[in-house]
C-alpha cells in the first residue's frame, strides 16, 4: 500500500486518513427500524442521507458482531457474523455500499483483547486442559495456588481471575467475567485475528478501531506487582498497558494485514506517556496510524474536583506539541464510554447549552488530529443522569455499584460520580424528533429516551439556521475546504487566560485564528493576531465585535477568523 511506504516521515505528510472527520455511531441507540426498541443496521441505512448531510467523511460503528451482549457487543461470540438484533450480513453489505456510494469510509470496531465466553474458542478452551484451544486464553492451574492479583474493570470484586471448576483452573479477564482475555502470546491466536481482519478488509472496510489494544500482550508469568498496584483499577493502564510484546505484534499485524490494503488502524488507549503513544504511530515504525489517548477523557473526572480550562488547554497543547512533527492523534470529547460532550466540557443549562455545544464543536473541528465526533453531539444532546442504580443498564455501573458497596465506599460520592460520568449518559437514543420516543423507535426503547428530546432533536434543528446542527455543518465544510485545519501548525495564544482558549493554525501562506470563551462571563481581550485575521469564517453567535486588535467575546462565544 502506497500510503505508508513513503520514505519521509514527517507529521505533515498528507494521508487520506488524516483528513477524515469521523462520526461515531452507537448502533443500539441510533435508529430502530423494526420496533423492537433496539437500534439496527437498517435504521442506520435509513439515515445515510442525514449522515452525509453532516459533512463527516467516515463512520465508526461500535461492535455489530454476534454477541450475548454482556457488555453491549464488546463480548463477541462470532467475529464473522452480525448480531441478529442488528440485522444480517446482507444488511451490513448494503450499509457499506450505501456509505461508499456517498463517499463515506467505514471503520470497523475490532475487539480482540478478549472474546465472549460464549465464543466457540472459549467453549473448547474451558472444556479440558488438553483441548487444542486451551492456549487461546490465559489459564492458571489451581494446584499452583491462587494467581497473583490482577485488576478487572467490570468485575463485581475487581478480580480479573475467575475460578472455573471444570478444569480446576482460573482464567483471566481484564474486563467482565464473560470477557476472557485472548492469549496473544499464542501465534495461532494472532493468525486467527489476522484472518478475521482479512475477512472484513476484503469486504471493503476502510479502517479498524482496535479495542482495548494496549492490553493484548501480557507477562504470562503473572508476577506479583508492587504495592501501588493494589490501590485500584486506575493502575491498570500503567501496569497492564503496552505489554512486553505489543510492538512486535503490531508490526506483524501491519505486515500481514494493514500493509495489504488501503486501510488504517486506530488503537484505543495509548499507554501512559507521549513516548508510548509515539511508539504506536510514528511513521517509520509501520505499526498503527492514529493514536487515541485517554488523558483528555480522564481530565477532572471527579465531581468534587473538576478540571479547569487552564488544565484543558495545557493538556491539548502539550499533546499537539509532542506530535507536531511525527505521529498522528485523534481528537475527541465524547464517545460511548464517556458523558455527553456538552454536559462534560460545556454548560448544559437551558441558557448556554446550544452556544456551548457550538463552542466545543469549534474546538473539535479546528484542532490538528483526526476528529472523532459522537452521534447526538451535533445537536447538543445532554446527560440523562439516572438517579437510582436500578435505572442503569451498563455492566460497568451495575458491577461498580456492587463493588463500591462491598468495599464500604461512600455511596453518596459513588452515586454523584456515576450520575455525571456513567457510560449510560451517552447511550440514550438519538433524538430525531419530538414524538414520544424521539423518533428512535415505535416500541419500547432498550434504554430511556431523554425527556428533553421534545426540545433537542434533529427535526427542530434542521429548520433553524442557527442551530448546533447547522453550525456543525458549517464547521465540517470549513475543515474539508481548508487543509490548514488538518495539517497546519498550532500556536497557543493567551496561555495564562483562565476563560479564553485561543490559538492560530497556519500552513504555507494560509492561517486561521480560533477564539473561544469557555465561560459565562463576557471578556474583552487584546490579540495582536486579529490584525491579520479580519474575516469571520464561523461564529456561534449572531454578532462579533472586533475593534482593531481587541475582541469582545460573549458567554461561550467561539469564532474562527481567516
Ligand atoms: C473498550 C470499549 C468499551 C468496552 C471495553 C471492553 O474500552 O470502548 O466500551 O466496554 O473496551 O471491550
Ligand atoms: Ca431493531
Amino acid at each position: 500500500m502506497q500510503v505508508m511506504s513513503d520514505a519521509a516521515s514527517q507529521g505533515h505528510i498528507q494521508k487520506w486518513w488524516k483528513e477524515q472527520i469521523v462520526y461515531q455511531i452507537y448502533p443500539r441507540s441510533f435508529k430502530d427500524s423494526n420496533g423492537d426498541g433496539v437500534g439496527d443496521l437498517s435504521g442506520i441505512i435509513d439515515k445515510l442521507d442525514y449522515i452525509k448531510s453532516l459533512g463527516v467523511t467516515s463512520v465508526w460503528i461500535n461492535p455489530i458482531y454476534a454477541s450475548p451482549n454482556d457488555d453491549n457487543g464488546y463480548d463477541i461470540s462470532d467475529y464473522r457474523a452480525i448480531m441478529p438484533e442488528f440485522g444480517t450480513m446482507a444488511d451490513f453489505d448494503e450499509l457499506l455500499e450505501g456509505l461508499h456510494a456517498r463517499g463515506i469510509k467505514f471503520i470497523m470496531d475490532l475487539v480482540v483483547n478478549h472474546s465472549s465466553d460464549e465464543h466457540e474458542w472459549f467453549k473448547q478452551s474451558r472444556s479440558s486442559r488438553d483441548n487444542p484451544y486451551r492456549d487461546y486464553y490465559h489459564w492458571w492451574p489451581a494446584e499452583k495456588g491462587k494467581p497473583n492479583w490482577r485488576w478487572s474493570y467490570f468485575d463485581e470484586r475487581g478480580d480479573a481471575w475467575k475460578y472455573d471448576e471444570q478444569t480446576d483452573s482460573y482464567y483471566l479477564h481484564y474486563f467482565a467475567v464473560k470477557q476472557p482475555d485472548l492469549n496473544w502470546e499464542n501465534p495461532k491466536v494472532r493468525q486467527e485475528v489476522y484472518d478475521i481482519m482479512h475477512f472484513w478488509a476484503q469486504k471493503g472496510v476502510d479502517g479498524f478501531r482496535l479495542d482495548a489494544f494496549q492490553f493484548v500482550s501480557k507477562d504470562t508469568d503473572f508476577p506479583q506487582l508492587p504495592e501501588e498496584y493494589m490501590e485500584g483499577k486506575q493502575q491498570i493502564i500503567k501496569y497492564h498497558g503496552m505489554g512486553p510484546n505489543i510492538h512486535p505484534y503490531l508490526r506483524e499485524m501491519y505486515d500481514e494485514v494493514l500493509s495489504k490494503y488501503d486501510v488504517f488502524a486506530v488503537s484505543e488507549g495509548a499507554g501512559s506517556t507521549f513516548q508510548d503513544a509515539h511508539d504506536l504511530v510514528d511513521t517509520h515504525r509501520n505499526e498503527l496510524q492514529i493514536a487515541y489517548h485517554f488523558e483528555g477523557a480522564e481530565l477532572g473526572k471527579n465531581v468534587d474536583n473538576p478540571h479547569t480550562l487552564l488544565e484543558f488547554k495545557q493538556l491539548y497543547s502539550a499533546w499537539d506539541e509532542s506530535f507536531s512533527s511525527d505521529g498522528w492523534l485523534s481528537i475527541f470529547l465524547a464517545n460511548h464510554d464517556m458523558s455527553r460532550m456538552v454536559s462534560r466540557w460545556g454548560n448544559d443549562s437551558e441558557e448556554y447549552r446550544e452556544v456551548s455545544t457550538k463552542l466545543l464543536n469549534t474546538f473539535l473541528l479546528t484542532m490538528r488530529g483526526t476528529p472523532f465526533t459522537y452521534f447526538g453531539d451535533e445537536l447538543g444532546m445532554t446527560n440523562i443522569r439516572f438517579q437510582t442504580i436500578e435505572e442503569y443498564k451498563d455492566i460497568d455501573a451495575i458491577n461498580g455499584y456492587k463493588k463500591a458497596q462491598a468495599d464500604g465506599a461512600d455511596m453518596d460520592t459513588f452515586m454523584r460520580n456515576l450520575i455525571e460520568y456513567s457510560r449510560d449518559n451517552s447511550r440514550t437514543p438519538m433524538q430525531w424528533d419530538a414524538s414520544p420516543q424521539a423518533g428512535f423507535t415505535t416500541g419500547e426503547p432498550w434504554i430511556n429516551v431523554h425527556a428533553n428530546h421534545s426540545v433537542i432533536n434533529v427535526e427542530a434543528q434542521e429548520t433553524d439556521p442557527h442551530s448546533p446542527l447547522n453550525h456543525f455543518r458549517e464547521l465540517t465544510a470549513l475543515r474539508q475546504q481548508h487543509k490548514v485545519l488538518v495539517y497546519g501548525d498550532y500556536d497557543l495564544l493567551l496561555p495564562e487566560h483562565e476563560d479564553i482558549y485561543a490559538y492560530t493554525r497556519y500552513l504555507d501562506d494560509e492561517s486561521m485564528l480560533v477564539l473561544m470563551n469557555f465561560s459565562a462571563i463576557t471578556h474583552t481581550v487584546h490579540i495582536p493576531q486579529l490584525q491579520a485575521h479580519t474575516k469571520v469564517l464561523v461564529n456561534n453567535t449572531t454578532e462579533c465585535v472586533i475593534e482593531g486588535d481587541v475582541i469582545t467575546l460573549t458567554p461561550y462565544q467561539a469564532v474562527v477568523l481567516g
